[in-house]
């Protein structure tokens, strides 16, 4: 089995905490309307579909991917292939919904249909198959496993998730998960895709939203993953971290009585008096050390987290 190396966790920590204190309440407050919840769900699932695809290096817009999805409409200067991708994506979004209302464990099969659902109509030879020769993932600084191994170091995977020898928590189980799995990279194509499929089953059943990888952070995402194959998973922990939080505070600020007001940086430093400058406070979130999250280039974080961060070093000096 797998040993994880875990010192990434003292810089981490404060992050996943305010991450799970985040799920509870979630999951403490009465439940959202249906509408409230449908929309959010709906909104979420195209942005994951647009964002997740256009990693893999489909064209379309976000707006496009909404068109599509919402509307049937077809692009015109956009190839059959990438209106499959981004409907085959929406299909297996579905399917996913319906295994995480299932709530049985993880298991190959489930993989194995996420993944021919992705890929139906594009690559129906290997839409579902596992690989049966070599690849080679370019930039990457490793080669995936010998072809004849894949199937039992994927299961070897899946029992590792659903045993969790090292007990990991569910983000740090999910964010290791996604990075083994690339690393056998068990399909031809379709890894990445299916892989951010998966690993959301992983933390949706633990009762948290979609961890979306955005386009912007594709870079981070790479250095992230190329660092965990040196065994060092800090960088790629905190990437999804961050990932989880802009969901979880667009499923809070959903709730009636909300209060937190999520400001980019670059206006909130003009609008309140704070302790900080704006290079300062946008530092402390992309270290994940405040409340924020980042929409398209720009982080956005509250007030209220900045005074607290300061409260907390304050008590520091002075203790
Ligand atoms: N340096 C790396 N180390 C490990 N895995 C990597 C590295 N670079 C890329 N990958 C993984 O390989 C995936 C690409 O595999 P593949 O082309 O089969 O998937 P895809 O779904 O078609 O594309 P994508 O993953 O780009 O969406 C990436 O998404 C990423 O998860
Ligand atoms: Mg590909």
């Amino acid at each position: 089995m797998w040993k994880i190396d875990l010192t990434y966790r003292e810089t981490l920590q404060t992050t996943l905490d305010r991450l799970f204190e985040k799920k509870n309440t979630l999951q403490n407050h009465r439940p959202l309307s249906g509408v409230a919840l449908q929309q959010i769900i709906e909104t979420l699932s195209i942005e994951w579909t647009y964002n997740s695809n256009s990693i893999e290096g489909n064209t379309l817009s976000l707006r496009e991917t909404q068109m599509v999805l919402q509307e049937g409409v077809t692009i015109s200067g956009k190839s059959l292939r990438e209106h499959f991708e981004a409907v085959n994506h929406q299909t297996a979004l579905r399917y996913l919904y319906g295994l995480v209302a299932k709530n049985n464990p993880i298991s190959s099969n489930d993989i194995l249909d996420l993944h021919a659902l992705v890929l139906r109509n594009i690559e129906d030879d290997f839409a579902g198959r596992l690989r049966n020769a070599g690849v080679r993932i370019a930039g990457a600084n490793f080669t995936p496993p010998n072809a004849q191994k894949v199937s039992d170091l994927l299961d070897e995977l899946i029992l590792f998730v659903n045993e969790n020898p090292s007990g990991l928590n569910i983000i740090e189980l999910a964010t290791v998960f996604h990075h083994k799995f690339v690393w056998i990279h068990p399909f031809f194509d379709g890894n990445g895709r299916t892989v951010r499929l998966a690993m959301n089953l992983l933390l949706m059943k633990e009762g948290f939203p979609p961890a979306i990888i955005l386009k912007n952070d594709r870079a981070k995402y790479y250095a992230g993953l190329n660092s965990a194959n040196k065994g060092n998973y800090k960088k790629l922990v905190l990437l999804m971290a961050q990932a989880l939080e802009r969901s979880l505070n667009i499923y809070l600020s959903a709730f009636p009585g909300n209060t937190a007001e999520y400001t980019e940086i670059s206006n909130l430093v003009k609008e309140a008096d704070l302790p900080y400058g704006q290079e300062y406070i946008s530092l402390l979130a992309r270290q994940g050390k405040i409340d924020a999250h980042k929409e398209g280039r720009n982080w956005f974080t509250t007030k209220e987290a900045v005074e607290e961060y300061a409260k907390k070093q304050n008590h520091k000096s002075t203790a």
